[in-house]
């Protein structure tokens, strides 16, 4: 997939309060349902300008925040050095097709609205038990099943949000147990006039046994 759309969005990501709405939501529902520790290493798939990995990163041992865009990672780049971030690293990388990542090797890994981006979602689950130790944890957030009227410009979307039981079958055959599904956040966007569109976004956690 292009990068370009997020290179050239990543200046002004965190400018919409609805972004910062839904992080903080995550957030709250990560908080809720993860056990979450300074012991952890965690990895985040997609971080973008780092909403989740920078509120989270007081929360843990270590975050190595990845993304394939170069705009987007130069954004959260700059806040690590703003907020003195020391256990933060971030890594441009596409999970699906790279090795430089040891296997096995974290306790955590979570990410926000990236996965309806990516086309192989099964590849992504498979990839993201390979890099969980065990008893690590996998925690998904991303839209419900949708219409396909969430987003206004379709360019390098891959998944008109996921079915939960359709998600949690893919997820049990990558081998992952502890299968839950809750409701983190309801985006409303105007569609049409005065018509309020209401796209509520789950949080999926999951365990690698
Ligand atoms: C909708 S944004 C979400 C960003 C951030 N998680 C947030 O909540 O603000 C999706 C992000 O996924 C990234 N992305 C898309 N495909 C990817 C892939 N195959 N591997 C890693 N990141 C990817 C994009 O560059 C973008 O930063």
């Amino acid at each position: 997939m292009s990068t370009e759309k997020f290179d050239k969005a990543a200046a002004t990501w965190d400018e919409k309060p609805k972004r910062q709405e839904l992080a903080a939501a995550l957030v709250a529902a990560m908080k809720k349902s993860l056990p979450l520790s300074g012991e952890m290493a965690a990895l985040e798939i997609g971080c973008g300008t780092g909403l989740l990995t920078c509120a989270l990163a007081g929360l843990l041992k270590s975050i190595v925040a990845t993304d394939t865009s170069t705009g987007m990672l130069a954004v959260l780049d700059d806040k690590i050095a703003a907020l003195g971030l020391h256990n933060v690293e971030t890594k441009r990388l596409d999970l699906l097709s790279h090795h430089l990542l040891p296997a096995a090797s974290f306790d955590l890994i979570y990410s926000g609205m990236t996965l309806h981006h990516i086309k192989e979602t099964r590849a992504v689950l498979a990839a993201c038990f390979a890099h969980l130790k065990p008893g690590g944890t996998l925690a998904l957030a991303d839209l419900d099943k949708e219409d396909g009227s969430f987003h206004d410009d379709m360019g390098g979307v891959a998944h008109c949000g996921f079915d939960r039981n359709q998600l949690a079958d893919l997820a049990a055959s990558c081998g992952f147990d502890q299968i839950r599904f809750s409701t983190a956040h309801s985006l409303l966007k105007e569609k049409g006039k005065g018509h309020m569109v209401a796209y509520p976004v789950f949080l999926m956690t999951a365990i690698r046994p």
